[in-house]
Parts: structure tokens; C-alpha cells; sequence
């Protein structure tokens, strides 16, 4: 049968689906979308158009405003299923499936569904061994893996797995569910309805920043409050009502078609005059900003043996997205500052924090077989996982309230008034332990923390500013009243 459909679309004279022109012999773009029956749709999706209109009228005006619409793209060439696929079922005589996975999308769009694929979004539903997910199943849960704290939650934005029932339904725990990383019946991953939604599926709405901010917001990846503060969000917001109708287009560059205020997708997925669309979001990126310590994107993946793309050709490819709009200089120094910032959290706070918590964990001061029952958990997470995310979010694109008031200023907070004194209770109750081992422990936890303590970097907060320092903040502080004195 899909040998048939496939044949059909040729036929329309789509041989490239995805390249096609309209065919210049037909009625325009709009006086199709008003027919009632579309005559461009196959015979199969025209029977399905038949109780459809009537039945979910919503769904088929949506996709009668799509350019699927307009080139023969119908209801059955999406959800036509094989025999042998799990969730297929028989429907008014048709084999059709209600999912349409990235596997289904590629048969017409190979390029998108490979990057996709390839990408970490992909693999956004590996959250299951996650540390945050002990806090889905058990902290805020009900022991059970399809709690609903994971189901209404988690799996919203990263996936589920969707389970099959009899007769082509489908688990109430598993769907509906368009996360990003969504574990598929035919073995794909993701969903592309993450970003395009149905029945539209169009470029116009991927484009907008609302549409990432659906996952990306929040206290721990607040990408879009970040955005929407930043200078980038301020220029599209003034600029919105001009810039919508150019969204629309195919070709979209900066610097070409508009010049203000890059999208999200601007930076890390749109083409630009010498790049390529990509559906791999990471590819622009040099850093991974999300673990307690950063590290250069895929150092994981590289140590292993894994051949990735490097950092430095990633981080060109975004240079190439900033250049439509700035110069070298601009764009050469920020990239130092970004680095110096994501350095400094590393080294004051991210490195120091987790080594010292680690010691702890392993000397058994605090229980280590479970998560989140002691003070301490929960305070070097919120440390790393909450604010100090936002601080090397902040500074990775452009908005410093973030940077500082949501981000270094809560590390800092967080680390001198909760987590050294939080460590310095589970030391002393570890010397006073019974258990020699757990003595032996609590010494080098202190021993530890004396060295952290006594660095550079935070001997100011033991008394240990030494007289140079003293000298050089008190002369900064005397230029400083002298230049704003009268
Ligand atoms: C004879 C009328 C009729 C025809 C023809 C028909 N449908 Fe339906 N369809 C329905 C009704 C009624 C429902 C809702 C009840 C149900 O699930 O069976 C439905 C439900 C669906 C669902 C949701 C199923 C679920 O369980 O979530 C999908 C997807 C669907 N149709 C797609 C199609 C496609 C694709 C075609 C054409 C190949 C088609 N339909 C043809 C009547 C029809
Ligand atoms: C470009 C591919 C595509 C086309 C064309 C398409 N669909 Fe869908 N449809 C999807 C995707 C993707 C989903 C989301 C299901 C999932 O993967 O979770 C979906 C979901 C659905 C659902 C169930 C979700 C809901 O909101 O209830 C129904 C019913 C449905 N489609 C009917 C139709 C009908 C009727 C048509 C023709 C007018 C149609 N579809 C055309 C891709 C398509
Ligand atoms: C049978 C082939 C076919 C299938 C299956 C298909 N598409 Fe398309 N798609 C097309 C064609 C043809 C176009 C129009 C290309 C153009 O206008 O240049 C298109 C255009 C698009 C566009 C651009 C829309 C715009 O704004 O103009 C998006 C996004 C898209 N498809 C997503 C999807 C997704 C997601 C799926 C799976 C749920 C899917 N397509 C399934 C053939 C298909
Ligand atoms: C609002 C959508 C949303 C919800 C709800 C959500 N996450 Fe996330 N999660 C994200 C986004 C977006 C990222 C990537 C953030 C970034 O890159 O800065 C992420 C990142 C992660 C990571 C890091 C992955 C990596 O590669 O380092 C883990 C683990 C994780 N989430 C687990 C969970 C768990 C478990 C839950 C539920 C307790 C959850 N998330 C709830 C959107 C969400
Ligand atoms: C993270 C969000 C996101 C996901 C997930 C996503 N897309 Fe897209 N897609 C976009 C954006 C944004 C654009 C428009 C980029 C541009 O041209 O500026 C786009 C454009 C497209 C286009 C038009 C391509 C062109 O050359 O103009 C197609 C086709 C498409 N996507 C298919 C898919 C398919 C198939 C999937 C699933 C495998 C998918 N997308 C998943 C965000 C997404
Ligand atoms: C001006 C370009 C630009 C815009 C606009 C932009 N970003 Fe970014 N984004 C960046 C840069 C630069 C980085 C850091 C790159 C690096 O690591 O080298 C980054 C990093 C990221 C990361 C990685 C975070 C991590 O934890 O590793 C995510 C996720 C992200 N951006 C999402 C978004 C979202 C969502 C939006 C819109 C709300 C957006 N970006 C808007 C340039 C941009
Ligand atoms: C349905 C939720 C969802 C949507 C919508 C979404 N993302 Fe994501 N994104 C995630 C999750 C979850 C992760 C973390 C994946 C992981 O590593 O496990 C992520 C990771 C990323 C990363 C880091 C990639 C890497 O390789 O480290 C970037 C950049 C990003 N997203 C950009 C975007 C942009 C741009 C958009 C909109 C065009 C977008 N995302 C839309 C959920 C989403
Ligand atoms: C589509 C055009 C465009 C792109 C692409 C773009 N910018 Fe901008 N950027 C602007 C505009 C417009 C402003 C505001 C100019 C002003 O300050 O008057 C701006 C402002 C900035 C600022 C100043 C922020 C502030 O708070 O003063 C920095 C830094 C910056 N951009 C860096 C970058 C970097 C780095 C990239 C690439 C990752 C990038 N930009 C991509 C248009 C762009």
C-alpha cells in the first residue's frame, strides 16, 4: 500500500517531497484551503476528510492551513500503519496508527529525522537512572515507576515510553505525551510534534521562542526567562508584528531577511547565509551547562572513544550565527567573558562542592544509599542543579539578572550559610561516632574543608583576607569615593 500512496505523490509531480514547488497549473494555496473537499488529497485521505470534518473539525482545519494540505500530504499518508507495527489497528477499513513517530516523518523528511535522531533531544527520555528521578518516583511519588509525578511531569518534556494496548490503544499512563525524547512502538526516538504542532506542522510556530520556552523555563534551565530579558528577546519582542509575517517564509537568515532580535532557533537550529538548518540543537553549542561541574559538550562521550564533533567546530558554527549581526571584536570578547564566568562557578563553588559532598556521602556522614533524606542533599542540589545552572545559563546568553541575582549571588548564599555549616554538623557528629571508620572519615571531610576553606577564594570568610588584599580593596574603595566625590 505505501508503494501506492508513494506513487500517487510522485505523480503530483513531488518526486522531492520536501523541495517540491506547487504546481503552477492549480488553483492558489488559499482557494484550496476553503474547498471543502481537497482535491489534491488521495483517495484513501479523502474518505478519512469524509467523517473527519464533521467528526474533528478542529484537526481538519489545522491541517488544511498546513503546506501538507496544499501538496497532497493527507490523513492516511501520516497515519497508515504496516502490518507488523504494534499500534496499528483496523479503522473504517483502513490499517492506520494514531502515533506518527519520526520514523513515519521520514519517510518524506530523511535529513530532519537523522539530525533529530543524532541529537540529545533524542535522548531526553534517558532520565529514568537520573537522580531527579528519585525524586519523581519517591521523594514526590508513589514508588511506582509511572507515578503520576513522572507521568503529568517529567515525561511531559523529556518522553515516555508509550505502551501499547489491545487493539491498537494506547496506555493512559503513557500518551498523550509529545516530550522530546518520547520512546516510540516502532523503536524511533522522540516526537516531532515536540516543536510542530499539529495539524499546522508549521516553520512559523517552531520559530517562535515560546515554543522552546515550553520546556525550557523554570528554576533549572530558565532559557526563556533568560532570553526574554536579554537584549535578543527585547529586539524580537519590538519587532514581533513585522517579523511575523517573514516567519513564515522558507528562507528565514539573519542578517539577510531580518536583522534584529535572533530566536531561539535562530542560534541554535535555523540556517544562516553559511550554515545549514539543523535539527541537532547541539551542534552549536561548545559547553554542557548542566552537570554540578561543567565540562566541553560530549567529554563523556569523547573519553569513551565516541568520534563527535569538536567543541571549537561548534562553537565556529554559532560565531557564524553571531557575525550576521555583530563584528569580531564583539563577539570574540563575549565568548572570554562567557568562558571566565562558567570557569569561576566551576572553580569556586561547582568543584569544591561536589568533592566535599561526594567525601561525605562515601565517609557515610550522611546516609548514602538514598537520596534527599539529609539537610545536606537537598542544599549542594539546589547548589548545582538549581542555581548554579542558572548563573552559567544566565551568562550564556546575555542576561545578567539571571548571571547574578538568581545565580552567583544564591551559590554564594547557598554555600557559605547552608552548605559549610550543614558539613561542619555531620563532621562533628562524625567524630563523636563510635565507629572508628567513621571517625577516620569525618577527619578527612574536615581536613578537606580547612584546605577548601583556607584557598584564595574563600579565605575571606574564616578571617584569612591577607593584608595585601585588605590593602588593595580599601585603595580601590578610596578611588572610588574620591572619583565620585564632588
Ligand atoms: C466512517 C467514518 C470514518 C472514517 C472513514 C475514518 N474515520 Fe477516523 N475516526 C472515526 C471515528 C468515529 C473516530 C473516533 C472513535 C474511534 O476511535 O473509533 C475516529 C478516530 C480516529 C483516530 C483516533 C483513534 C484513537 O483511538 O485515538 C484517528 C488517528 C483517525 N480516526 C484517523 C483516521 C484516518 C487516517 C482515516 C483515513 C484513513 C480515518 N480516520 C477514517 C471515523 C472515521
Ligand atoms: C504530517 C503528518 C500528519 C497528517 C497529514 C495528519 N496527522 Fe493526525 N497526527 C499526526 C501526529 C504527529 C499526531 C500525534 C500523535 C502522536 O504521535 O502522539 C497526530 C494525531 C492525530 C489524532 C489523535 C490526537 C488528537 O488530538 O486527538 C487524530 C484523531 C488525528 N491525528 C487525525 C488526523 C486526521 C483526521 C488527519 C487528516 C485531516 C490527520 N490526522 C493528518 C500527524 C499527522
Ligand atoms: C508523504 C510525505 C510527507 C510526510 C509523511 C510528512 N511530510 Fe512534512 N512535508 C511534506 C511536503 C511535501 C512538504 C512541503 C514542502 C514544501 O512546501 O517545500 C512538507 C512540509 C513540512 C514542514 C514545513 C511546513 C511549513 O511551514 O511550510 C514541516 C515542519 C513538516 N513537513 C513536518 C512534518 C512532520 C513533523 C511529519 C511527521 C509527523 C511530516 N512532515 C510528515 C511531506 C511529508
Ligand atoms: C518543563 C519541562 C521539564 C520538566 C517537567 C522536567 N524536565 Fe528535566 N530537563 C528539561 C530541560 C529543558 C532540560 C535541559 C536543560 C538544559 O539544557 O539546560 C532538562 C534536563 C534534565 C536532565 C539532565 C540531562 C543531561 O543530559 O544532563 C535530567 C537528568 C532531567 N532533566 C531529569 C528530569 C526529571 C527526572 C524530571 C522530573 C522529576 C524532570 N527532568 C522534569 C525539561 C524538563
Ligand atoms: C526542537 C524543536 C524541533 C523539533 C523537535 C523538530 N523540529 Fe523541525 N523545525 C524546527 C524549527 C525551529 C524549524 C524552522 C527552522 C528555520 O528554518 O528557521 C523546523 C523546520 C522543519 C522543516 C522545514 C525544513 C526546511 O528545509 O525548511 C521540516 C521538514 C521539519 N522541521 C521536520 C521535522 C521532523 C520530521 C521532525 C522530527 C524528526 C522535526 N522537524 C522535529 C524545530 C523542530
Ligand atoms: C544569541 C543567540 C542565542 C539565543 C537567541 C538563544 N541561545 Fe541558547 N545558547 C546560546 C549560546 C552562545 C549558548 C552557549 C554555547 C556554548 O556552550 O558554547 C547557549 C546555550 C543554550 C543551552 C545549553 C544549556 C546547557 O545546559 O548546556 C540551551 C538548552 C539553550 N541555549 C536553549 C535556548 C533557548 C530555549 C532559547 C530561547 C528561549 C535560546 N537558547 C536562545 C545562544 C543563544
Ligand atoms: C518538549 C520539551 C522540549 C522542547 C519543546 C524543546 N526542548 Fe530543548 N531540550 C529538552 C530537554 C529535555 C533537553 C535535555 C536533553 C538531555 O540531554 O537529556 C533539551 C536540550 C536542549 C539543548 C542542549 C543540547 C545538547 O546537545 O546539549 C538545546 C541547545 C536545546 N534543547 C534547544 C532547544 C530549542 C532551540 C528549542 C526550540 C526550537 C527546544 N530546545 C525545544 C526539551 C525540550
Ligand atoms: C539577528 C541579529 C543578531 C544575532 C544573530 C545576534 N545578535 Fe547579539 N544583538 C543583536 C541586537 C540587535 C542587539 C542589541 C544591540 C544594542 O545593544 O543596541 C544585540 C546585543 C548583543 C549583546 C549585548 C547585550 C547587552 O545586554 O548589552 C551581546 C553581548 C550580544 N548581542 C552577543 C551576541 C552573540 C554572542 C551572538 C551569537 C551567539 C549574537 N549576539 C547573535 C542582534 C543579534
Amino acid at each position: 500500500m505505501k508503494h501506492i500512496i508513494i506513487l500517487f505523490v510522485i505523480l503530483l509531480g513531488l518526486t522531492n517531497p520536501v523541495d517540491a514547488k506547487p504546481p503552477t497549473d492549480k488553483a492558489t494555496p488559499a482557494a484550496v484551503n476553503t474547498a471543502t473537499s481537497n482535491t489534491r488529497s488521495s483517495t484513501q485521505s479523502q474518505t478519512c476528510l469524509n467523517c473527519h470534518k464533521a467528526l474533528t473539525g478542529g484537526i481538519v482545519n489545522q491541517w488544511k492551513l498546513s503546506s501538507h494540505s496544499n501538496k497532497g500530504v493527507g490523513c492516511y499518508e501520516c497515519h497508515q500503519a504496516d502490518k507488523g507495527d504494534s499500534d496499528g489497528f483496523e479503522h473504517n477499513g483502513f490499517f492506520i496508527a494514531t502515533i506518527v513517530s519520526p520514523k513515519d516523518c521520514s519517510r518524506c523528511h530523511e535529513k530532519e529525522s537523522k539530525e533529530f535522531q543524532a541529537s540529545h533531544h533524542a535522548e531526553a527520555a534517558k532520565i529514568l537512572g537520573s537522580l531527579d528521578n528519585v525524586l519523581a518516583e519517591v521523594v514526590e511519588g508513589n514508588m511506582h515507576h509511572d507515578s503520576p509525578a513522572a507521568v503529568s511531569g517529567c515525561w511531559q518534556c523529556h518522553g515516555s515510553e508509550v505502551k501499547v494496548l489491545a487493539g491498537g490503544k494506547l496506555d493512559p499512563t503513557t500518551w498523550p505525551n509529545t516530550g522530546v525524547g518520547r520512546l516510540n512502538p516502532d523503536g524511533s526516538k522522540g516526537s516531532c510534534s515536540a516543536c510542530h504542532f499539529r495539524h499546522n506542522f508549521s516553520r512559523a510556530q517552531a520559530r517562535m521562542p515560546e515554543n522552546c520556552g515550553r520546556c525550557h523555563m523554570g528554576p533549572d534551565h530558565p532559557q526563556i526567562e533568560i532570553y526574554n530579558e536579554s537584549k535578543h528577546g527585547i529586539a524580537f519582542a519590538a519587532n514581533r508584528t513585522r517579523f511575523e509575517p517573514l516567519m513564515e517564509k522558507k528562507d528565514w537568515i539573519p542578517g539577510k531577511d531580518y536583522e534584529q532580535g535572533p530566536t531561539c532557533s535562530t542560534c541554535h537550529m535555523s540556517a544562516t547565509s553559511t550554515l545549514p538548518l539543523t535539527h541537532d540543537v547541539g551542534s552549536r553549542i561548545s559547553w554542557t551547562l548542566r552537570p554540578a561541574i561543567s565540562e566541553k559538550i560530549d567529554a563523556a562521550a569523547i573519553a569513551s572513544g565516541k568520534k563527535v564533533k569538536p567543541w571549537e567546530e561548534r562553537r565556529d558554527d554559532m560565531k557564524q550565527v553571531c557575525l550576521a549581526c555583530h563584528a569580531d571584536q564583539w563577539v570574540g570578547n563575549w565568548y572570554e567573558q562567557f568562558d571566565k564566568s562558567v570557569g569561576l562557578y566551576n572553580d569556586k563553588f561547582g568543584i569544591p562542592a561536589t568533592k566535599l559532598y561526594k567525601m561525605a556521602r562515601a565517609a557515610g556522614l550522611i546516609t548514602n544509599d538514598i537520596e534527599f533524606d539529609d539537610p545536606l542533599e537537598f542544599t549542594y542540589y539546589f547548589l548545582w542543579h538549581h542555581e548554579g545552572r542558572r548563573a552559567r545559563h544566565g551568562a550564556s546568553m546575555m542576561g545578567p539578572d539571571y548571571t547574578q541575582w538568581h545565580g552567583n549571588y544564591e551559590v554564594a548564599h547557598r554555600f557559605y550559610m547552608e552548605f559549610v555549616p550543614q558539613l561542619r554538623e555531620v563532621i562533628e557528629k562524625g567524630l563523636k561516632s563510635t565507629d572508628p571508620a567513621k571517625v577516620e572519615g569525618a577527619k578527612k571531610v574536615q581536613a578537606e574543608l580547612d584546605q577548601v576553606l583556607n584557598s584564595e577564594n574563600h579565605r575571606w570568610f574564616i578571617g584569612k583576607m591577607t593584608a595585601e588584599e585588605k590593602d588593595a580593596r580599601k585603595k580601590a574603595s578610596e578611588e572610588f569615593r574620591k572619583r565620585y566625590a564632588q
